[in-house]
């Protein structure tokens, strides 16, 4: 080399040539064989850049030292830790492979203070972090697994990476769990951890020490009992996850998903939280937590009751242990039965819509019908409950509970049925029970019938569009939305048939479509000249792209072909709510429990708006055609077109351009344009009023007065003391 380049400019040039080769090479390292160490200040970093190993300390005390592995994109997100009970005191850390294929992290005084362990001795042994965040050891230079020694995916810390198991080997014995952190600096196993119970029949738990903190459920095939909301994630297309369940282990995994970055963790409180981010995006949005109100914590009912909006009730044919008590709101005694059980002359009694009891002291057959699960059942007198074990293709498989069934609570969307045993001798009180609830089956009946084959207008909400296209082509966005192909939406829609159209909204028309996969879909055809709605357009895509909660309608993605613009949303057999509350015969459908579970939706919908989620949204434009209904009749919050961000603890903005819909708005704001969540309060109001009443705000006509139902309202609660309905 040196003979050849006798120019000054071909040395310097080799010499550039061999820096950046050094560089490049250095910057590149994802792995290490014996005799060389990774020091600290030195990193491994995975061969796409997306996990990096190396030394760290808590930002509040830089004495302790730890070896760990984050995001590249964000380093303050640890996602794994060697010695996470043992820190360095000092700055001389070196992480070591051995020829026997241990790695060893050493002190200054070379003091071993953390070393993994293997299986056998290795002869060309190789330490390596892969793309999916896990570290390894193998044996030879080849790429595959099949030498693999040690991994890191072995020993979870409070986080799960997709690819990463959370179970239970039965082979090896080797418990896959997560452990929360100690506290905030310390990242020591502290009291919670996640994990599958295998007992009984396998369930997801969060413990508190030894105790059962919150219980995700037992797997019903397509997701976890009491986790109804991740059906809408895992539907979303965002997420695959894998449950298995076999004589030699049982684990949950999530699978990689191009370009999202997704982990699990167990926080420091024992919040279960999956929280997503592209590698683009600023910060990470929390898509999914767990426990998420009171019903959600262990056995809050104690037996036989169900937690349903943080209220206890006993299920039918029981009664409070402790009446006292349970009327002062201490439920945790539980329900005890009306009539005591005669094994040989009980009969079963069907409870719907349930997260159903733990399952660690149950027995299940993955082979039996629900008929021959009965049967099974009623054969064996300790044997208290069944229901199918799996959900899917109309339910199968059974799933029998001996001992007190315990931990349930009510889901009006995504609940199972519980088959429990009961005296026959309270035959008489439960086909009573059973007319009133075939009442409720004709009534749900007589809305199907007169639903189909309706239009679904003014369902659709406004969007913006270029801050989508942005997002979608720029890849700076906070969350992908899927992107569906032209070809798959012209089969969807029978392409965009007459006989598929729902209706024209302001910005162009909406259809309804089915995708291969068999869901219902409605598309929005954005118009090319509407100009009008780019704004609003843009506007929700960002807001309704980070939303994920059940009283909310959910995007499922958008569609770029050329210069056209679709949305696809999920679809809304039933419509939006001012096409029942104001219509006489529909809103006889309407009874006023499923009033009340409307309104307590749209709450729910609304305090997740405001509080709950990260972003604290105001809507602006809550009114009755803004709700949506599925078909089980759950409303979903939808037009987030004029909904504004507040960030932080800022509850007020003033805006100049006054948006929403008159009737709806506080007076505050029509004046001044002052908006606050007290805005959506307001219009919540109204929309309660309505509700209640069948009766719009404006348009609402009293041959006495001119006032508006708000008006009257006011007027009738001053005057009148006997607190009459306002349809008086
Ligand atoms: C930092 O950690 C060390 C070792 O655990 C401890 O002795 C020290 O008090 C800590 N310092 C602070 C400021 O927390
Ligand atoms: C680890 O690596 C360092 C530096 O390469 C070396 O000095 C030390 O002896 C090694 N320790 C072992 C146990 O191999
Ligand atoms: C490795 O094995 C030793 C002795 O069996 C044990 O003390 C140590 O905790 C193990 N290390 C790990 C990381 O499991
Ligand atoms: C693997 O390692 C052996 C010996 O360490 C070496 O001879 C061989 O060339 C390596 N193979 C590859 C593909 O790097
Ligand atoms: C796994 O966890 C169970 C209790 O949950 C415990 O008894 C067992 O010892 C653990 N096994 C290992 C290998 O840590
Ligand atoms: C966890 O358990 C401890 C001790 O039993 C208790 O003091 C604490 O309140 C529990 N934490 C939660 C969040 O339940
Ligand atoms: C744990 O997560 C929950 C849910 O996101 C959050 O409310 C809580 O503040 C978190 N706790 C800690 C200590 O970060
Ligand atoms: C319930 O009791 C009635 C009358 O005592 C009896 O005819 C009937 O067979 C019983 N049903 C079951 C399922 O035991
Ligand atoms: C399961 O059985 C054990 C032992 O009988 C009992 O202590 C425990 O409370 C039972 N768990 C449930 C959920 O019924
Ligand atoms: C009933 O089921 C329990 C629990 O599986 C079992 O221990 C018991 O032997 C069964 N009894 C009969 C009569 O089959």
């Amino acid at each position: 080399m040196e003979r050849k380049s006798t120019e000054g400019f071909g040395r310097c040039f080799l010499l550039a040539c061999m820096l950046v080769f050094v560089l490049a090479a250095s910057a590149a390292t994802d792995n290490i064989t014996p005799g060389r160490s990774i020091r600290d200040g030195e990193a491994l970093v995975s061969s796409d850049e997306t996990f990096e190993l190396g030394f760290f300390s808590s930002p509040v005390n830089s004495t302790t030292r730890y070896l760990g592995i984050w995001y590249k994109v964000s380093p303050e997100t640890v996602v794994w830790i060697a010695n996470r009970e043992a820190p360095l005191l000092d700055h001389f850390g070196v992480l070591n492979v051995t020829k026997e294929g241990s790695i060893i992290l050493q002190d200054k005084k070379t003091d071993i203070i953390w070393s993994s362990n293997r299986t056998r001795t290795a002869e060309n042994p190789v330490l390596q972090l892969l793309d999916s965040g896990n570290l390894i050891v193998k044996d030879g230079n080849d790429s595959g697994l099949a030498n693999l020694l040690w991994q890191s995916f072995d020993y979870p810390c409070d986080t799960l990476l997709p690819g990463m198991k959370l179970g239970k080997s039965f082979i090896t014995g080797t418990n896959w769990s997560l452990s929360s952190w100690k506290g905030l600096n310390d990242p020591a196993p502290g009291r919670f951890s996640a994990l599958i119970d295998p007992e009984g029949f396998p369930q997801l738990v969060v413990r508190n020490g030894s105790a059962i903190f919150y219980r995700g459920g037992s797997w019903n095939g397509e997701r976890f009992t009491g986790t109804p909301d991740l059906k809408q994630v895992e539907s979303s297309n965002l997420f695959k996850f894998t449950f298995e369940l076999n004589k030699n282990e049982v684990y949950y995994r999530g699978e990689p998903y191009p370009s999202l970055i997704s982990r699990l963790v167990v926080n420091q409180s024992g919040f279960l939280r999956r929280l997503v981010r592209t590698k683009q995006s600023q910060s990470w949005i929390e898509i999914y937590f767990a426990p998420l109100d009171e019903c959600d914590h262990y056995a809050v009912c104690g037996p036989y009751a169900s937690c349903n909006i943080n209220n206890c009730a006993c299920l039918d044919g029981f009664e409070p242990k402790y009446p006292t008590e349970w009327d002062h709101s201490k439920w945790s005694g539980g329900c005890v039965r009306k009539t005591e059980l005669a094994c040989q002359n009980s009969v079963f009694t069907k409870y719907n819509g349930l997260k159903l009891p733990d399952t660690s002291n149950s027995s299940f057959d993955a082979s039996m019908s629900l008929k021959e699960c009965q049967e099974k059942c009623s054969k064996n007198c300790s044997c208290i409950a069944y229901a199918n074990s799996d959900i899917r293709n109309g339910g199968s498989g059974c799933l029998l509970w001996f001992g007190d069934l315990i931990d349930m609570r009510i889901y009006p969307d995504g609940g199972q049925d519980l088959y429990v045993r009961m005296a026959n001798s309270t035959l008489g009180y439960l086909v009573a029970s059973k007319n009133s609830s075939k009442n409720k089956i004709v009534a749900i009946i007589v809305i199907a019938v007169i639903l189909v084959g309706l239009i679904l207008g003014g369902l659709i909400v406004y969007l913006r569009w270029k801050k989508l296209r942005k997002q979608v082509e720029g890849g700076k966005d906070d969350m992908e939305l899927p992107v569906f192909d032209l070809s798959t939406i012209v089969k969807a829609t029978d392409n965009f048939s007459d006989d598929n159209k729902l209706g024209q909204g302001g910005f162009g028309p909406v259809y309804k479509g089915t995708l291969p996969e068999g869901q219902d879909i409605a598309v929005k055809r954005l118009s090319k000249s509407s100009g009008q709605g780019l704004e609003e357009f843009k506007n929700e895509v960002g807001l309704i792209a980070k939303l994920q909660h059940r009283n909310l309608v959910r995007l499922l993605g958008c569609s770029i072909p050329g210069d056209e613009k679709m949305l696809i949303y999920e679809y809304m057999p039933n419509k939006s709510l001012d096409y029942f509350i104001f219509d006489q015969t529909k809103s006889e459908l309407l009874d006023w429990r499923r009033r009340m579970h409307i309104i307590d939706g749209i709450a729910r919908g609304l305090l997740y708006l405001h509080q709950d989620s990260r972003l604290r949204i105001i809507h602006r434009d809550l009114k009755a055609s803004n709700v949506l209904l599925d078909s089980d009749m759950c409303p979903k919050i939808s037009d987030f077109g004029m909904a504004r961000t507040i960030w932080g603890d800022q509850t007020e903005a003033n805006t100049n351009k006054i948006v929403g819909t008159y009737g709806y708005m506080p007076p505050e704001y029509a004046v001044d344009g002052l908006f606050s969540i007290k805005s959506d309060v307001f219009s919540f109001g109204v929309l309660v009023l309505e509700i209640v009443s069948g009766k719009k705000n404006r348009g609402f006509f009293h041959p006495e007065h001119s006032h508006n139902l708000v008006g009257h309202v006011r007027r009738k609660n001053k005057t009148d003391t006997s607190h009459k309905s306002p349809n008086s």
